[in-house]
């Protein structure tokens, strides 16, 4: 099958109260071992890189594995650009082949997040792809966001219509109260997700996409292993599975995770390397974090997305 777009996805999902995953992607291991989950439990899926995961990896080959990925498992996976800076990026990644693209201006205010936002759904819905906007700061850090948890903003419910009315996206990332990477909270904190707002955006954009952002549940099995094996990801917290299960029901349709990723490959690298010192093949530890990205994928598709026989 070829690369789909996620229009027919989300609007499969929302009317199923069900949400599919958008798992980041920056190498084969990664992508093999996402689909191979997927491809078992017949789920659609989203892979999406980052600006930084284009840098690393480079777009025609990342572009090259998950468009094989497609015509391999027969699925319908699109490929997403995850948080683009500037029309450039997400033009350059329209151009390249990619079928959706996040717009990310939710740093700008307010005008600009809309105009940046238009201009680059103008170019992308002439060009057959779907376009993710952002309303609302998450706290947290990625390669190239970083906010401070003072500086994050919730989601203000009374700009959503206006704001997906002017720019025609085709999904909105809103801020409820989750954040990127494995330090989402404090210990001894109580995680909680601003479900009242979720509400009011979906009161007044009936039917509407929503999706989350800094999802990952930091999945504490893989935690232990890597401190087990030198690791130092103490306090490494995430976002309840349950709370996201709850999202997922409801109009969000797109669930992002990453974080939980890096730690199950790096978990099953490191195990395999304490308990082989002489291996030095990478297709050996590799190849165990690669298992291990496809038990998070199954396990987040059957006990959160709710995604599977969903293709
Ligand atoms: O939300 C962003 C993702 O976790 C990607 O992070 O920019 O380090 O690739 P990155
Ligand atoms: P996590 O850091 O919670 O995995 O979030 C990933 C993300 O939002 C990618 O855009
Ligand atoms: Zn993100």
């Amino acid at each position: 099958m070829a690369l789909v777009n996620t229009k027919e996805m989300f609007k499969k999902a929302y009317e199923g109260g069900y949400a599919i995953g958008a798992f980041n992607v920056n190498n084969m291991e990664i992508i093999q071992g996402i689909v191979d989950a997927c491809k078992e439990l017949n789920s659609p899926v989203i892979l999406q890189v980052s600006g930084s995961a284009r840098k690393y990896a480079r777009h025609a080959y990342l572009y090259s594995m998950v468009k094989t990925a497609a015509e391999e498992t027969g699925l319908p996976i699109a490929l997403h650009l995850d948080h683009g800076s500037s029309f450039e990026l997400c033009k350059e990644c329209i151009d390249g082949g990619f079928t959706s693209v996040m717009i990310d201006g939710s740093h700008l205010d307010y005008e600009e997040n809309v105009a940046l936002t238009k201009k680059v759904v103008e170019y992308a819905h002439a060009h057959g792809v779907t376009v993710e906007g952002e309303l609302g700061q998450l706290a947290g850090v990625e390669d190239e966001v970083s906010v401070e948890a003072d500086k994050a903003q919730y989601t203000d419910p009374d700009q959503v219509l206006d704001f997906v009315t002017r720019t025609g996206v085709d999904s909105l990332a809103i801020a409820i109260g989750t954040s990127h990477g494995a330090f989402k909270f404090k210990p001894g904190q109580n995680p909680q997700l601003r479900f009242d707002i979720l509400q009011e955006v979906m009161n007044r954009l009936p039917g509407f996409p929503i999706v989350l952002h800094g999802a990952s549940s930091v999945m504490q099995e893989y935690v232990a292993t890597v401190n087990q094996y030198g690791g130092q990801m103490a306090d490494a917290i995430g976002i309840p599975e349950d709370m996201l299960r709850e999202a997922a029901k409801m109009a969000v349709c797109k669930i992002n995770v990453d974080s939980d990723l890096r730690l199950a490959l790096t978990a099953g690298i490191r195990k395999h390397l304490a308990e082989n010192p002489t291996h030095f093949d990478p297709r050996q530890y590799l190849g165990d974090g690669r298992e291990n990205i496809t038990a998070v994928v199954k396990h987040k598709i059957e006990n959160i997305l709710g995604s599977a026989d969903r293709a």
